[in-house]
C-alpha cells in the first residue's frame, strides 16, 4: 500500500509508486493525501484532502485486506500525519517505511514547521525505515552533513527518534554538485541502530531524476510485501532505482523521469 500525495504527470508520488509496484510484480493498493498540480518541472498547487477522507480510505480498504506492506509518502498537513499515525496502531497495519517529503524535487516545500514537529513525533518512531535525503536528514537531525561521519552522525540522531531503522539516500550529496563528480558512488546509508550498512552504486551522471525517492521507498515496500528481509529489500529496491535511471526519459522540459516498466 502506498500512503501519497498525487502526480498526474506521473514521475512522482502516488501514480509512479503504483507502476513501480506494478514492475516488481505486487498489487498495489493507495490511498490518496493530496491532490497535487505538478509536473517533471514545478508545483503549481497543493490540495490537501481531509485527514477524515484519508482515514475513510484507510478503514474501507483494510475491511477487505490487510497490506502486506506500506510506504508512506508526501503527507501535506499536520492533522493527515496525525490521523495516519493513529490509524497504523488502530488497523494493526505493518510498520511503514516513511519517506519524510519535506520538499518537493522541484524545490516547494510540502511540510511546514508544524507538521514536521509532528511527523518526528507522531510517524517516525512507528517507521520501519525512514528515507529521508540529505537536506531532509540535516532538517529532520539538526546536523550539517559534510562528510560521512557527519551522515553517520545524522543516522543516530534520526534512529533515536524511534525509528527500527534509517536509510539516508546520497542523491544530494555535496559533492555530487561538483564538475569533477565522474565516477563517484551514490550511497545510501543505513543505520538500525547497531550498525552500518552502506549501499553503493555508481552515479549516474545529469542530476538525478523527479521522483527517486518515490520510488525506491516504494520499490523497498514491495520487496517488503514479497517476502524479502529489509536489508534485501533495500539492496534489490536500490538496483531498481539504478536500472529505472539509466533508462530515464524526458516528458517535457523539466527534469528527467524514471522509466518505471524497467525490471
Ligand atoms: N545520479 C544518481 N545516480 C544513481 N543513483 C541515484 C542518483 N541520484 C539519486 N540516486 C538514488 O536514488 C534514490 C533516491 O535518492 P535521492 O537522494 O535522490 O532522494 P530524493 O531526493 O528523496 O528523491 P526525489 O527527488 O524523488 O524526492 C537513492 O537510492 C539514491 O542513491
Ligand atoms: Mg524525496
Amino acid at each position: 500500500m502506498t500512503i501519497a500525495g498525487s502526480d498526474p504527470s506521473g514521475g512522482a508520488g502516488l501514480q509512479a509508486d503504483l507502476k513501480t509496484f506494478a514492475a516488481l510484480g505486487v498489487y498495489g493498493l493507495s490511498v490518496l493525501t493530496a491532490v497535487i498540480a505538478q509536473n517533471s518541472a514545478r508545483v503549481q498547487r497543493v490540495c490537501s484532502v481531509s485527514a477524515e477522507m484519508v482515514t475513510a480510505q484507510l478503514g474501507t480498504i483494510i475491511e477487505e485486506r490487510k497490506p502486506d506492506a506500506v510506504k508512506i509518502g508526501a503527507l501535506v498537513a499536520a492533522p493527515i500525519v496525525k490521523s495516519i499515525a493513529k490509524a497504523i496502531d488502530r488497523f494493526g497495519l505493518p510498520a511503514p517505511v516513511v519517506d519524510p517529503i519535506l520538499v518537493a524535487s522541484s524545490g516547494a516545500r510540502l511540510l511546514d514547521r508544524g507538521a514536521e514537529r509532528i511527523l518526528s513525533s507522531q510517524l517516525i518512531p512507528r517507521a520501519l525505515l525512514v528515507t529521508p535525503n540529505i537536506p531532509e536528514a540535516e532538517v529532520l537531525s539538526g546536523i550539517k552533513i559534510n562528510g560521512i561521519s557527519a551522515m553517520r552522525q545524522a543516522a543516530r540522531a534520526l534512529h533515536k527518534l524511534g525509528p527500527r531503522s534509517v536509510l539516508i539516500k546520497g542523491g544530494h550529496w555535496p559533492a555530487a554538485s561538483a564538475a569533477d563528480g565522474v565516477s563517484s558512488k551514490v550511497i545510501d546509508l543505513f543505520f538500525d541502530g547497531r550498525r552500518f550498512v552502506e549501499f553503493a552504486a555508481d552515479r549516474i551522471p545529469g542530476g538525478g531524476a523527479h521522483g527517486t525517492g518515490c520510488a525506491l521507498s516504494a520499490a523497498v515496500a514491495a520487496w517488503l510485501a514479497r517476502g524479502a528481509d529489509l536489508e534485501t529489500a533495500i539492496a534489490r529496491a536500490k538496483r531498481y532505482v539504478t536500472q529505472a535511471l539509466k533508462r530515464r526519459l524526458l516528458i517535457g522540459a523539466g527534469r528527467y523521469v524514471l522509466d518505471h516498466s524497467t525490471r
